[in-house]
């Protein structure tokens, strides 16, 4: 992220959030937008129109705005007001070339003859991907000097689809100006992964898969669905929280580091090792499992089998890699928040089987931390036959501790106004990961769904 360039921008950027009535904009992005004003990161000439099928007055949409920010925004209040002058709403159908002509007229009165660059934030269903595509490329492309599109996944429910979506998007827009986002790669302490890695060789010296034992990255929630039951029911764990979330970490953690450090040289590891994953294609090494009071919730599918948790064991065809399994875990309404990287190291030889192992981990919830977690044998104890070990943890926090500390969606706005795609999927990423959850996909119906107690630590093994 660069810091505190965006004043000096003087173009005017005007960013239109479509879907600006729905959750995702007052959850997200309306609090996102005020927090980079607060912080003074958003350009001086920057206009933010919300776009959506709803009729409604300008002052009802920015009563909307307000409150949003007002429940959300962790913010002094002060600058509110001054926000609000810089947004306006219009409203249109997404399917209507007529209705973003009139956008496009809309626009370019609100920038006073001035050239503009446009955001278009993509704060709808996926079904309504396609027509903005379509209709932007046909109006607003045309008269504004530059336009940069921000879709959020999931994209697609397949390989399949996800191809079909990329293409067609990639028919009217160059993929530099295509923001694929995916907000955990907006968190601090994952962007640290990279970071941590690609500055301090102690750390890359240790992640090395002939050292390595084992790889396991938790996601574990207390919450349960909450409002987003509809979405949910059609898409589960493995889909909503592995396909993206969990294979970028994964990515992150085990991708080489380039010689180069610019986008395109990121992008090109992270997509290799993510080409490299692999599931066996064994119903053994995949667990799919619900919460028992999942089936009493309004809105979802009578029976529904729908996975709430998810446990995939992968392995990456590298020679460096293949031998070290990678679990990957994740569910809700379980008995803790807890998202973590836990790189286990293989033993001496001088050490016995049943020693302690040393640990490398980046927890991301409830702590922002690096961790690690070595271990020496206890020469205080009493019967020395007895293997008994404590633990010397060398831990840092990463939590933001500058004055200028962006949640993740500000920061991934940010980077967007910039032109920053550090933090942003590729196509190629996004497809090789569709590839592996297909595969798994395929052994869903052999898998036998578990069933778990609500708060607790998940589905019971028979073994
Ligand atoms: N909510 C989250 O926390 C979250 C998190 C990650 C990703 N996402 C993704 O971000 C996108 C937006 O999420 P959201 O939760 O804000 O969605 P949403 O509330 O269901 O929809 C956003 C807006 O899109 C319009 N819309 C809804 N259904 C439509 C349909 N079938 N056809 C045309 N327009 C429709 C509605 O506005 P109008 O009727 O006024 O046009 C609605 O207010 C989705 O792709 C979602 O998967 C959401």
């Amino acid at each position: 992220m660069k810091i505190g360039m965006n004043k000096t921008t003087k173009k005017l950027q005007q960013f239109i959030i479509f879907g600006a009535t729905g959750d995702l904009a007052s959850l997200m992005l309306f609090p996102a937008l005020y927090e980079l004003f607060v912080q003074n990161q958003l350009p001086e000439n920057f206009q933010i129109i919300g776009y959506g099928r709803s009729a409604m007055p300008r002052e009802e949409f920015l009563k909307k705005f307000e409150a949003s920010v007002k429940n959300r925004s962790k913010q002094k209040l002060n600058k509110l007001e001054e926000l609000l002058k810089k947004v306006e709403y219009f409203s249109g159908q997404y399917d209507q070339e007529s209705d973003f002509r009139a956008l496009d007229d809309f626009l370019k009165k609100m920038a006073k003859g001035k050239a503009r660059e446009v955001i278009a934030y993509f704060s709808v269903p996926p079904v309504v991907f396609g027509p903005i595509v379509d209709n932007l490329a046909a109006t607003v492309k045309k008269s504004a000097k530059k336009i940069k599109l921000v879709l959020e996944k999931p994209f697609g429910t397949d390989e399949k689809s996800a191809e079909k979506l990329l293409k067609e998007i990639s028919r009217f827009y160059d993929q530099s100006d295509i923001y694929l986002l995916d907000h955990y790669l907006g968190k601090r302490p994952i962007q640290s992964i990279l970071k941590l890695r690609m500055e301090n060789n102690v750390i890359n010296l240790m992640i090395k898969g002939q050292e390595i034992s084992r790889i396991t990255i938790l996601a574990l929630e207390k919450n349960d669905v909450g409002q987003r039951v509809g979405y949910y029911d059609q898409v589960g764990a493995m889909k909503d929280m592995m396909q993206s979330h969990l294979l970028q970490i994964l990515a992150l953690i085990t991708m080489d580091i380039p010689v180069k450090a610019d986008t395109e040289s990121l992008r090109r590891e992270k997509s290799s090792i993510l080409s490299a994953v692999r599931f066996s294609g064994k119903a053994a090494d995949v667990v799919f499992a619900q919460y028992k009071s999942y089936q009493k919730l309004e809105g979802i599918v009578k029976n529904s089998k729908i996975d709430t948790y998810a446990e995939l064991k992968l392995q990456i065809d590298r020679r460096d890699w293949y031998e070290v399994p990678v679990h990957l875990i994740t569910g809700k309404k379980l008995d803790q928040d807890l998202t973590k990287v836990i790189i286990e190291f293989k033993k001496m030889p001088i050490q016995s089987a049943k020693a302690a192992s040393n640990f490398l981990i980046f927890e991301i919830k409830p702590h922002e931390l690096v961790k690690l977690a070595l271990i020496q044998r206890r020469t205080d104890f009493k019967n020395a036959k007895v293997e008994a070990y404590e633990s010397v943890d060398l831990e840092q926090g990463l939590m933001c501790q500058t004055d200028f500390c962006l949640g993740p969606y500000a920061s991934l706005i940010n980077d967007v106004i910039l032109g920053e795609k550090r933090f942003f999927l590729s196509f190629e990423e996004i497809l090789s990961a569709w590839k592996v959850i297909d595969k798994v996909e395929k052994v869903r119906s052999k898998s036998k769904l578990l069933y778990y107690e609500d708060g607790s630590s998940g589905p019971k093994r028979q073994n």
